[in-house]
């Protein structure tokens, strides 16, 4: 599920894995939106493993900052042991900034993903609840990007350490192609996992913006060649001041490709299991198809 904020990524991600839960899948929302408010949402207090909502539905969320302070420690580490100098120079203080280069912040969502879908394949389905579109595009593109990187890394070691063994005439194995083969590995699967098992959902609610944050990210995801299952149109209502924006995405959208799902507003905020579990005759029009 992605969109912008607060157009109810989070709400709806609960309420799908709710009705998968429902029809007997055991199910896992992994929520990796800035806002945390997935424990508001589905009443319940998370943390960064699996905890059981109800019956077949699992929560978890994961603290981005915190992911990223965790890799920073593990770079500075590496590095240390590595290069020593890069104490004695004084150079740790660079890593606070650079946690803010582009590109950190995807990385560590994704190998943190990553992580989760190795341990957790005893789920039958995961629903997760993305940051909002900008975040959300290029984490999804970050799979297909690296995995044609690392095919050319993998190739250039090969080259360089055939070299060497027709050098020294050596023949024992390369850890730095061992590790790159194991990332290019990771990355093919996710990147296939995106192409092949996963349904991507667009939230928007129908007001200018959102929406047309939502076509914008319809657009790069199809330039990515990663398929969008559905755009979700939450808080729905047939006024007349929305219905302009709605031709604007029925006359965007091809419908034979993408399925439009509506779902209306309720009169509470859909928080609680009980509450979530209002908008089930909804969000099945995702689970179905
Ligand atoms: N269908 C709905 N009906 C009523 N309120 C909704 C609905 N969907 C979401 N909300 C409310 O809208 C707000 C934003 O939803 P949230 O799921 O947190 O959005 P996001 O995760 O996209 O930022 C929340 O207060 C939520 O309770
Ligand atoms: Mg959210």
């Amino acid at each position: 599920m992605t969109g912008k904020g607060g157009t109810g990524k989070t709400t709806l991600s609960c309420a799908l894995g709710l009705a998968y839960a429902e029809l007997g899948y055991k199910t896992l929302v992994i929520s990796i939106d800035f806002a945390q408010n997935i424990d508001d949402v589905l009443g319940i207090k998370l943390q960064d493993k699996p905890r059981e909502v109800t019956r077949n539905l699992f929560a978890m969320r994961i603290d981005i900052d915190k992911e990223i302070d965790v890799y920073m420690n593990e770079v500075s580490k590496r590095l240390s042991s590595t290069f020593p100098q890069w104490s004695a120079y004084n150079l740790d203080k660079y890593l606070t900034i650079l946690k803010y280069m582009p590109g950190v912040e995807e990385h560590v969502i994704v190998s943190k993903l990553m992580n989760i879908l190795e341990q957790c394949e005893n789920f039958d389905i995961v629903v997760v609840d993305t940051p909002p579109t900008g975040v959300a595009a290029r984490l999804l593109a970050l799979p297909e990007a690296m995995r044609r990187w690392l095919e050319r890394l993998v190739e250039l070691r090969q080259e360089i350490v055939k070299l060497r063994q027709a050098l020294h005439k050596l023949e024992h194995e390369d850890p730095i192609l061992n590790t790159l083969r194991q990332d290019l590995e990771k990355y093919s699967k996710l990147s296939n996992l995106l192409k092949t098992s996963c349904k991507i959902s667009i939230v928007t609610t129908l007001e200018k913006l959102p929406v047309l944050e939502a076509l914008r990210i319809l657009k790069v995801l199809k330039e990515l060649g990663l398929r969008v299952h559905s755009i979700v149109l939450n808080k729905y209502s047939e006024s007349s001041g929305r219905k302009v924006v709605l031709d604007m995405i029925l006359r965007e959208v091809p419908s034979d490709d993408v399925k439009i799902v509506k779902i209306p507003e309720l009169e509470e905020e859909p928080q609680g299991i009980d509450k979530l579990s209002l908008l089930k005759p909804y969000v099945e029009n995702l689970v179905r198809t």
